[in-house]
């Protein structure tokens, strides 16, 4: 206890520290609200090339009072930055409008044009009309909105280049970037931007993403070289997939690129691919995500991506038909190079063979720097594994080679590291070195979609820390550009169940409404004809139509995307393309009953039957969809497909419940957990089947699991809503098998795809984030931070940490769309701590919970009474109002930092 309360201390000055230092940058007037901050258009910060026509605005309000609310805002636009200087809104002028919305404002301006920079400023009335300061300005700029607007062609090639005179003083230039495949531009002999294995994976045929980069300083007046590396990506990887129609799209990577230079006097120059570029073949001798790069830099040649270079034995580049897909802008965090590691140690099982251990699992890749003769071939292979000897073990890569092979030019100290492959791995294998590598001879490049941190939790129990930062690890690496399954073997897909598993532990961890709007909107393109959706989500693998557990990502997703960030426009856009979705599982519910199926629980190590849960997921799919409806404001809809919903679960209950035993289908712990989690049980059965449950776990099971990936996800929060968070808790910090504690046992460092420790050819991949919907619970239950009832986007919050057992305190915090969300609990025997945060605007319920035997509670905030003698005191600034329910307390309370502490005797 003592140790833990010391902890507990230390703790609580770093978040003091964190939250001192997150608020730097505020500037807090005399009275009266501070500047807004974190302006967001389309969920990002100045984004650089946009397509949507109506963009939506959001940004983070401060204020030195509690119980502080923005009452009215005005936006303005301007269409320079003097201009906005100036407060002239000459684009959009909102005026001052009455509301408190700071998020998910949509533009209502003039209509916003193809290339433009806009820049913009808000600022907010308080609850007293304050007006607050104009915030900083923020920008963001147009992509190019109709397709005429592109004037090049897509061209093929492995290595490509241009060369272009321009006379006059560049003002301005843009360069729109895409490629069927993975593209590396160069401009005067610089990569432009620091995104890699751009663009995103999409159904290329129907659509393709471009960037936008800032060149207006690459460029000059004079020659000046374009160049272009093209590699293969997932546009021309066809291996494993069974059906013709996923195989590979293209045969050949292609380039689509445009640069748009604009010169003092008006004047526009376009540098566009078509057949007057030069290609030739570059030092990349190979490249596939799954099999790795093979570079021969002999075959560098030098200055080729600069001005002046003779490329007279170069062809002409190949026009091709490319993709008559839509062309969109890539509005989600790019994939970039985030960190760089040290390996933590070197080993040499065979003599010329060095194993490296980066002692992490990680994405991406290493770049290793060498010395010696041309010729020289070093290879780089990959593993998540060590075989007892010391020798990497590859048995679970499936089809991937995934090694990397280099031919040394032999010119001084060489440094390699590829650009259209990645691996997932922890151990490296170095064989062909040119002499004895050391430590420093490789660094790991960690690779991913590089989404912004978002949350933190930490608790005083370390197993749970270890779980966290597994699900920290697994969730990153397996975003690139789409959430993927694994990162190691030769799949990497959009697997949709893992998708809608994780995706609430994601919203809480990182900062992915931008990545999700987009996968949505794949998720769309995917979508067959009768309403039906893929298993993978682009189209490669799996079942067609999907599970329904993998289909249901996408109803899912677009509800978590409401509830986290009140995301209506989500809902609206995907309306019609979800009623298909519902009226395909209908047309195949005979009686209301659907059947198909495949996955079921996936892993699970107790089977549930598939028909099952396949019928669950409808009756869910049905019920989410009739409350979207709902929340359009087509309540017509919405009663017809809530009565569809009563009618799915009484047909449920009929063909699953067994009223006898009390169980739901054979009474594994996923079929009850998704029963009740559903509340599809008749309310006098519902004790019972919470005892076949729990009886399960703890008596059946010796307190574990028995769920797949899928059942486990309900399984934690439910046992929360049951009041039962200390059953759940034990199932966490659970250490022997099956449990997350047991992979941290056997030293994981990121979550397994098997609750089993198996290494060997079957599928066990240790990098797999699906169990990893448990994070989700740690900040809900653990943390306590929840969305009030019926509430959407943190306006209303609801903060109830569950205080079980030997746990002696939590702390999380989540960067929300209204501000930071914080919650920070510490018990010792007769006291309880609370701390929270809640962001301007924002309100929330703080529940305080007493020891079960406690007597004479007295609570404080911040040293002032505010519960004594059974009685709510009023009088302190944003505590509204108080409850008691048994041993629970429950504050109201507006914006704010509140510090509770409840005492009593025991
Ligand atoms: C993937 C899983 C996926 C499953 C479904 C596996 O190969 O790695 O994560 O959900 O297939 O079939």
């Amino acid at each position: 206890m003592f140790d833990g309360n010391r902890r507990w201390q230390v703790m609580r000055t770093f978040v003091g520290l964190f939250l001192f230092l997150g608020s730097a940058g505020v500037v807090y007037g005399a009275e009266g609200p501070a500047a807004p901050t974190g302006l967001r258009c389309e969920y990002l910060s100045n984004p650089m090339g946009i397509d949507v026509q109506k963009p939506r605005f959001s940004w983070v309000l401060h204020h030195s009072e509690r119980a502080q609310m923005q009452t009215a805002y005005q936006i303005l636009i301007a269409g320079s930055a003097e201009g906005l200087d100036r407060d002239a809104g000459d684009v959009w002028d909102s005026g001052k409008v009455d509301s408190n919305d700071s998020t998910q404002v949509v533009y209502a301006g003039k209509s916003l044009s193809s290339g433009k920079t806009y820049y913009w400023k808000v600022r907010s009335w308080d609850t007293a009309g304050n007006a607050s300061p104009y915030s900083a300005a923020a920008q963001f700029e147009m992509g190019l909105l109709s397709r005429d607007d592109w004037k090049g062609q897509w061209i093929e090639g492995n290595l490509l280049r241009k060369e272009i005179d321009l006379q006059g003083r560049i003002v301005r230039a843009r360069a729109y970037v895409t490629a069927l495949g993975y593209y590396e531009l160069r401009i005067n002999g610089e990569k432009v931007g620091r995104n890699v294995l751009d663009p995103a994976f999409t159904t290329y045929p129907k659509r393709v993403l471009y960037t936008t980069y800032d060149v207006s300083r690459r460029l000059r007046s004079g020659k000046n070289a374009f160049g272009v590396m093209l590699g293969g990506g997932w546009a021309t990887l066809g291996r494993r997939f069974f059906d013709p129609e996923v195989g590979p799209y293209y045969k050949t990577p292609a380039l689509l690129l445009q640069v748009n230079i604009e010169f003092e006097g008006g004047k526009t120059v376009f540098v566009v691919s078509d057949g007057s570029w030069k290609a030739t073949q570059g030092p990349i001798v190979s490249d596939s995500v799954y099999d790795g790069e093979v570079y021969d830099a002999r075959r560098e040649q030098p200055g080729w991506d600069q001005p002046g270079f003779d490329d007279s034995t170069w062809s002409a580049a190949q026009t091709v038909e490319g993709s008559k897909g839509v062309l969109s802008a890539q509005m989600m965090p790019p994939i970039r190079v985030v960190d760089s590691m040290m390996p933590r140690s070197i080993a040499s099982p065979r003599p010329g063979v060095f194993v490296f251990d980066m002692g992490q699992n990680m994405s991406g890749w290493v770049q290793l720097r060498m010395q010696g003769p041309a010729g020289t071939q070093v290879t780089l292979r990959f593993a998540e594994l060590v075989y007892p000897d010391g020798m990497i073990n590859r048995e679970n890569l499936g089809e991937a080679k995934s090694r990397d092979i280099y031919t040394l030019k032999g010119q001084g100290e060489e440094t390699y590291e590829p650009r259209f492959t990645y691996h997932g791995f922890r151990y490296v294998e170095v064989t062909g070195f040119p002499g004895t590598p050391s430590l420093d001879s490789l660094r790991g490049r960690v690779v991913h979609t590089a989404v912004g941190a978002a949350g933190s939790f930490v608790a005083s129990k370390q197993i749970l820390n270890d779980i966290q930062r597994l699900i920290h690890w697994s969730q990153l690496t397996n975003l690139f550009s789409i959430p993927t399954d694994c990162d190691q073997r030769n799949e990497r897909q959009g697997w949709m169940g893992d998708a809608q598993a994780t995706a609430e532990e994601a919203m809480m961890n990182f900062d992915m409404a931008a990545f999700y709007t987009n996968f949505i909107r794949d998720i769309r393109d995917a979508q067959f004809p009768d309403g039906s959706l893929p298993d993978t989500v682009p189209r490669k693998y799996g079942g067609v139509p999907g599970d329904l557990g993998w289909q249901t990502a996408y109803p899912l997703l677009c509800w978590y995307m409401w509830q986290q960030y009140g995301d209506r426009r989500i809902l609206a856009e995907n309306y019609d393309a979800l009623k298909k979705y519902v009226a395909f599982l209908r047309s195949h519910a005979q009686d209301n009953v659907y059947r198909l199926h495949w996955e079921g629980d996936w892993v699970e190590l107790a089977h549930t039957p598939g028909d099952y849960i396949g019928d669950v997921w409808y009756y869910y799919d049905v019920s989410l969809f009739s409350k979207m409806a709902q929340i359009l404001g087509k309540s017509d809809e919405a009663a017809s497909y809530g009565q569809l919903a009563s009618q799915v679960k009484d047909a449920l209950n009929r063909t699953f419940f067994d009223a006898h035993t009390d169980n739901y289908a054979n009474g594994t712990q996923t079929a009850n957990a998704m029963a009740l989690f559903l509340d599809l049980v008749p309310k006098e059965h519902r004790e019972a089947v919470q005892r076949s449950l729990t009886d399960d776990i703890v008596y059946g099971h010796n307190t574990h699991l028995t769920t797949g990936f899928i059942g486990v996800k309900f399984l934690m929060p439910l046992l929360t809503s049951l009041g039962r968070s200390d059953l759940a808790y034990d199932l966490a910090v659970q250490t022997t098998y099956p449990s997350w504690g047991y992979m941290v046992e056997r030293g994981a460092t990121t979550l397994w795809e098997l609750w089993q420790d198996k290494a060997g050819p079957a599928m066990n991949s240790h990098d797999h984030i699906m169990f990893g919907s448990v994070g989700a619970w740690f900040y809900n239950a653990l943390g306590g931070i929840n969305l009030g009832p019926e509430s959407v986007g943190y306006q209303h919050i609801r903060i109830a940490p569950q205080i079980v057992e030997d746990l002696h305190w939590a702390s999380a915090s989540v960067d929300t769309i209204r501000g930071t969300v914080s919650s920070s609990w510490s018990y010792s025997p007769g006291s309880i701590a609370i701390d929270v945060t809640v962001p301007v605007s924002s309100d929330a319920q703080v529940v305080v919970p007493a020891e079960a035997q406690m007597t004479d509670v007295v609570i404080r905030e911040g040293g002032r009474v505010v519960w004594e003698d059974g009685r709510y005191v009023s009088g302190d600034p944003g505590v509204k109002g108080a409850t008691q329910q048994g041993r629970i307390f429950t504050f109201e309370v507006g914006s704010g930092n509140y510090s509770f502490r409840l005492t009593g005797s025991e």
